[in-house]
Parts: structure tokens; C-alpha cells; sequence
């Protein structure tokens, strides 16, 4: 065996959507590029805001010294009293500068905060469906996911989530606004969420974290997004700035530790020496120093909120079943039959590539992303119409 058992069959799990990604790519070839409609991977079209190249061009002619060097791992100063003062305007927190620790993505966040919490065995609660990549973020630490499943509207199912919470269980993952379904958790919710884990917490005599991995915070349309911060004490936030920047070949983001962790100080020293295990050292140092300067500059929410809209009401009238997205840039339809997997063949044989729901475990349904250009989007709908004849639901 050349290479080690887990990213062997690591390699065999990632492979629908990576043969998706290849078989788009033949199909480019085949058909032109006009004619593919690839709605598979969440990767924006649109460019950054241009306070972005502003923040680049005065750092790169800036003539400080020593800003290329080491710096310690978890980042700049300046950079996380930035982040801390974002938090203490929307949550009335006080963040010290060691609650805020800057990350290679969320994707790199995620891994830390793992490693700092899990000891081999512990379990993570995780509510189906879920971005898949989480998986490895679990087990590459020696933990291992508790899945449970949300209610039909994709939000918690209470009853599942306390029958689920037992001694062992270390933390709770949630996702807002959500990859794959679009759903955004309001205040009432999260504050029943948090009264439940305080409960429990109190129960296994251990505190329980709710890690919230927020990347499409600043993407919502017209509803809020409120902070956990504010409804359970033993959290964390995980964000980036890959969305609301459209950076994400960038990597660049952060963890916030909530200042009323109970854990609070060995949170703030384990991930540190996270950072370094991983090898990850510290988050770019150009890309720390941008984000201070950029401000609240985010994209452009327009053409996200259209193409959702545009999409929405076009599926919903062609009869498949859809939750309209609040937040994120996805949708989550129903496949009109049981088996999504041939659904996403069908489709594919028509030149429109999207992501089987089991590959976010939950069959039935499929995803595909709007974070296209509008005209390309308007392009795609006469193919979910002759999707839906085939399947005789239109
Ligand atoms: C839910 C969710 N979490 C984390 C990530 C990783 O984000 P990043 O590119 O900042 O690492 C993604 C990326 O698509 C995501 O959808």
C-alpha cells in the first residue's frame, strides 16, 4: 500500500464531487464553455470590493520595516483589536486581544479548534445535511462526528439534539447561514440551543462547546444573523473572509473565543500551539494587515439576492420542492426522485452539473451554488424546465 488506508479511502469519499469537477471540465472541452452550466462548487465569479486592491496597494508601498518576518502566531495585534471591537459593537462583548486568533480560512480555523479541543473518542454533534469537509476536521483530531438530523425545514430538531447530547460529546458544530441549505438560525432558536447545552453542561459536569462556523455571515437577505455570543456562553465563532470579500484563494480567517468561556485562557493558549502543530505557524501576513483597512467593505449583495430569487421562483415553478435561502449562496431543492445520485446523472447529460444532497448526507435532495454572473443564471433555467418535463413534475 503506497499510501496510508485513511486518505485512500479519503480519496475514494471525495470522489463525486470530484468527478464532477473533471467530468465539467470534459464537458467544457466537448460542448464550449457557453453551452456547460456548472452550479456544482461555491466558488464566487465576482471580483473583490475594491477597497481590497486600495488596502494591497498601500501595504505594498508602505515602507515599514519588518512586516514580511515572523510575527506571533496568532497574529497581529492590531489586526485582532480590529476584530475585537467588530464584536464588542455587535455584541456588547469585551474580546481581549487573545480571544481573537487569525487562521488560514475557516477550513484552517476549523482544524485548530479541533485539535485544541478533542481528545481521541470525543464526539462532535453535527446536523445533517452538513458541509462534508467537516468530516476530516473531526477525525484528522481523533474525534469523531454524532450526526443528527434537523427538522423538515432544516432547522433543530430539539428532541433529536438532547437525545444525542450524552457524556463523551465535547462539542456541538453548527453552520449559519448554511452550506448546503441556505437556512439562517434566528435569536429564539439559538437561545433555546444554548439553554439546552448549558443544562447538559451542568449535567456531564464539563463544558460543552458550540463551535459556529459563520463564513456567510455578512451574506444574508433581509433577516438577521444573530451572534451566539449572545445566547451561550461556552462558544466560539469560526469565520473568513473567503465570501464576504470573495477571497478565498486567499485564506485568510480568524477564531473568536467567547471572553465568558469557561475554558476561556486554555482555549486561547491550545490554539496557539494548534497553529504551530499543524504547521499552519500564522495566518498570511499581507491578508492580516488588509482587513483592518478594508473596514466593513463586503461584495456586492445585489446579484446574490437576484440570482436566488430568479432561481427560487424559477424551480418553485417548475414544480420542485425548495427552501428559499436566507442567507448563503445555495440552494437545496428535493430531487424528484429518491435516488439524487441518477437525478445529478440526468442533469449532467444535459450540461448542468450540481451536487448530489448525499454528498452533504442527505439523500434525496440536491445542491447547486448562485454565485454566478445573472445572465449565466438566467442561461441555466431552461434546463431545470426540461428537467422537470423528463421527470414529469413541471
Ligand atoms: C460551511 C463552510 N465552512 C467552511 C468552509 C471553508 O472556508 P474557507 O475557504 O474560508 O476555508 C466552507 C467553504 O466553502 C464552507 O462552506
Amino acid at each position: 500500500m503506497p499510501i496510508s488506508k485513511n486518505i485512500t479511502a479519503a480519496i475514494q469519499n471525495s470522489s463525486v464531487i470530484r468527478k464532477m469537477f473533471e467530468e465539467g471540465i470534459r464537458r467544457v472541452k466537448l460542448y464550449g464553455e457557453e453551452n456547460v452550466f456548472d452550479l456544482s462548487i461555491g466558488n464566487p465569479v465576482f471580483e473583490p470590493p475594491p477597497e481590497v486592491k486600495q488596502a494591497l496597494l498601500t501595504i505594498a508601498q508602505s515602507d515599514e520595516k519588518g512586516t514580511h518576518r515572523y510575527m506571533p502566531n496568532p497574529g497581529y495585534t492590531t489586526s485582532r483589536d480590529f476584530i475585537c471591537r467588530l464584536y464588542q459593537k455587535e455584541t456588547g462583548l469585551s474580546l481581549a486581544t487573545e480571544d481573537v486568533v487569525f487562521t488560514t480560512g475557516a477550513a484552517g480555523a476549523l482544524n485548530v479548534i479541533f485539535k485544541t479541543l478533542l481528545d481521541p473518542g470525543n464526539e462532535v454533534i453535527v446536523l445533517m445535511p452538513y458541509f462534508s469537509e467537516y468530516d476530516f476536521y473531526f477525525s484528522n483530531h481523533g474525534g469523531t462526528a454524532k450526526r443528527v438530523d434537523t427538522n423538515v425545514h432544516f432547522h433543530f430538531d430539539f428532541d433529536n439534539l438532547e437525545k444525542a447530547l450524552a457524556p463523551g460529546v465535547k462539542a456541538v458544530l453548527i453552520n449559519t447561514p448554511n452550506n448546503p441549505t441556505g437556512v439562517v438560525y434566528n435569536k429564539e432558536e439559538l437561545d433555546q440551543l444554548g439553554k439546552l447545552l448549558s443544562r447538559k453542561s451542568k449535567e456531564f459536569g464539563y463544558p460543552i462547546t458550540l463551535v459556529s462556523d459563520e463564513p456567510y455571515k455578512n451574506l444574508s437577505y433581509g433577516v438577521d444573523t444573530p451572534s451566539i455570543f449572545n445566547s451561550y456562553d461556552n462558544s466560539i465563532i469560526i469565520t473568513s473572509y473567503s465570501k464576504d470579500l470573495a477571497i478565498p484563494g486567499e485564506r485568510i480567517g480568524y477564531i473568536a473565543i467567547s471572553p465568558n468561556h469557561e475554558d476561556r485562557t486554555q482555549i486561547q493558549n491550545g490554539a496557539v500551539v494548534s497553529l504551530r502543530i499543524l504547521g499552519f505557524i500564522n495566518a498570511p501576513a499581507i491578508w492580516q494587515r488588509v482587513i483592518p483597512l478594508v473596514g466593513n467593505a463586503k461584495v456586492d449583495l445585489k446579484p446574490y439576492r437576484e440570482n436566488r430569487d430568479l432561481l427560487y421562483d424559477h424551480l418553485t415553478k417548475c414544480g420542485f420542492e425548495c427552501t428559499k435561502a436566507e442567507g448563503g449562496f445555495y440552494l437545496f431543492p428535493k430531487s424528484p426522485i429518491e435516488d439524487d445520485r441518477e437525478f445529478i446523472k440526468s442533469a449532467q447529460e444535459l450540461n448542468l452539473l450540481m451536487v448530489p444532497g448525499s454528498a452533504f448526507r442527505r439523500p434525496g435532495y440536491f445542491r447547486l451554488a448562485f454565485c454566478f454572473e445573472t445572465d449565466f443564471i438566467h442561461r441555466s433555467l431552461p434546463l431545470f424546465t426540461k428537467l422537470a418535463e423528463q421527470y414529469g413534475i413541471a
